[in-house]
């Protein structure tokens, strides 16, 4: 069957999760473009469902079971002409409870197979019961995923690394996604330079650990992060280049430097540190103290002084005690963030952590959470309102919620609104911060930057 002659089918995929999963869900709906599978929202007209899943959390896996109950009932309704199928990381993870539970499953599909989706589609179509995937595979998923021709948003993700050697005792992530790669150089140029023609003006590559990415160069050597961002600071039109997710122990000397010589580089970077406490940091297998911590970003201040930083806090790790939470509470005052996200600790089965001595209880947790959030709710309104007054480059993704008004990003990646025409999507112009709220900017373009839009004609 051509491509052009496939029939029209309805493809509807849910995302949980990291960006990682965003990226790949992405990736799935290019895979199954050539099939014939056109996207939709409407689960009643979904020829095929795709819960793309997270399990990094109890409350995120749960998720997916109260959702395969609902399209169980959407199944019936269209007399079974439906296939539905799991991805992710709790696929991987949980792939024989999935059938057990749902046996109305009919594909499960860990990370590294989606590739395999469209051969597995036709399986499923004569199998009796469901398709499974859950093996890491000899070939490389990405050798085999075709190129992306979906026009893209003014911002974009590259996946550049996967997977993770760290083994942090509360972490599921080793045991989903498996062990670290990298992707070599050239494809990774030449997806980001794809990403741009189709207009992209920013990138951000991802990893669950993205400095620890060391890609194969054209010379044969493996690369540093720091190499690959300048090596993508020479793309025409890319304006912005971010990466995340970092950790702390691989931020090397050049990263560090490439956040001071590379201005595409934004100066904005979440390095989750989990812990301000060293007994937590060790029993966590963080492989750092909070001295370090505090070192690492004084230098990569020295390097970028308008760096704001961003991290993720887990509070009620087994063996917290309130002296732990209370160094927790001294480090982030001591870093002061621009954002954050802070999680209570959650057991996940088969985590060094889960079967650890003095497990926090549930209100503890509930205590130092709101404690911890409160914190960082204040600093980052802080932060938000430091940038008032302040003359912003602002990348325009598109129209804002209001007639008239647009929506950007700035350099330190926060939402800002402001009254302007549609034609600088996509342009990074200079915009005057009014206010700051506590998740987004206002501004207004300064008159010079009105008044040369003004004098093109329309398009
Ligand atoms: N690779 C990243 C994090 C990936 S998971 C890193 O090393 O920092 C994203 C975040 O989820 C983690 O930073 C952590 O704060 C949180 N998280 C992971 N496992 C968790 C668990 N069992 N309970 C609560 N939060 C967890
Ligand atoms: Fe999980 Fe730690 Fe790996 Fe991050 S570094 S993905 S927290 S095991
Ligand atoms: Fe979740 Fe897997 Fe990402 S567990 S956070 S979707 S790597």
């Amino acid at each position: 069957m051509t491509e052009t002659a496939a029939p029209r089918k309805r493809l509807l995929i849910r995302t949980w999760g990291c960006q990682m999963n965003v990226y790949d869900s992405a990736r799935m709906a290019d895979v199954l473009a050539p099939l014939g599978y056109a996207p939709t929202e409407a689960v009643e007209e979904a020829d095929m469902v795709i819960l793309n899943t997270c399990h990094i959390r109890e409350k995120a896996t749960e998720k997916v079971f109260s959702d395969l109950g609902r399209l169980r009932d959407a199944k019936r309704s269209r007399g079974g002409d439906m296939v539905i199928a799991v991805a992710g990381c709790v696929a991987q993870a949980e792939g024989a409870e999935i059938t057990a539970r749902a046996p109305w499953v009919d594909i499960v599909l860990g990370p590294q197979s989606y590739h395999r989706l469209p051969e597995m589609v036709a399986r499923a179509s004569r199998a009796a019961g469901a398709v499974i995937e859950t093996d890491f595979p000899a070939e490389d998923k990405f050798d085999h995923l075709p190129e992306t021709t979906a026009p893209q948003g003014v911002t974009a993700f590259l996946t550049v690394q996967e997977g993770c050697d760290k083994f942090c005792s509360f972490c599921v992530v080793p045991y989903t996604r498996g062990s670290e790669y990298s992707r070599p150089v050239a494809a990774v140029v030449a997806e980001a330079e794809r990403l741009v023609a189709l207009g992209a003006r920013e990138v951000t590559l991802l990893g669950q650990n993205v400095n620890a990415w060391h890609g194969e160069g054209p010379d044969g050597h493996a690369w540093t992060l720091g190499r690959l961002a300048r090596r993508l600071a020479e793309i025409p039109r890319l304006a912005r280049i971010r990466y995340t997710t970092s950790h702390p122990r691989d931020m090397d000397d050049d990263l560090v430097a490439a956040h001071g010589d590379t201005p595409a580089l934004m100066p904005f970077l979440h390095l989750p540190v989990q812990s301000g406490s060293d007994r937590i940091l060790k029993a966590m297998n963080r492989g750092h103290t909070a001295d370090d911590y505090r070192r690492l970003v004084d230098r990569l201040r020295a390097a970028r002084p308008d760096l704001a930083l961003s991290t993720d806090i887990i509070a009620g790790h087994p063996g917290e005690s309130d002296a732990d939470h209370a160094a927790t509470l001294a480090l982030i005052r001591d870093i002061g963030f621009a954002q954050s996200f802070s999680f209570k600790y959650s057991a996940r089965p088969g985590t060094p952590a889960a079967t650890m001595a003095g497990p926090v209880g549930e209100a503890v947790k509930d205590a130092r959470l709101a404690e911890i959030q409160a914190l960082l709710r204040d600093q980052q309104a802080e932060f938000n309102r430091s940038r008032t007054g302040m003359v912003a480059d602002v990348l325009v993704t598109g129209p804002g919620r209001h007639p008239g008004q647009m929506a950007g990003r700035t350099p330190w990646l926060n939402p800002v609104h402001f009254a302007g025409p549609m034609e600088l999507a996509g342009q990074v112009v200079p915009v005057t911060i009014t206010a700051g709220h506590p998740n987004s900017l206002s501004g207004v373009l300064p008159t010079s930057v009105l008044a040369t839009t003004r004098e093109r004609p329309a398009a």
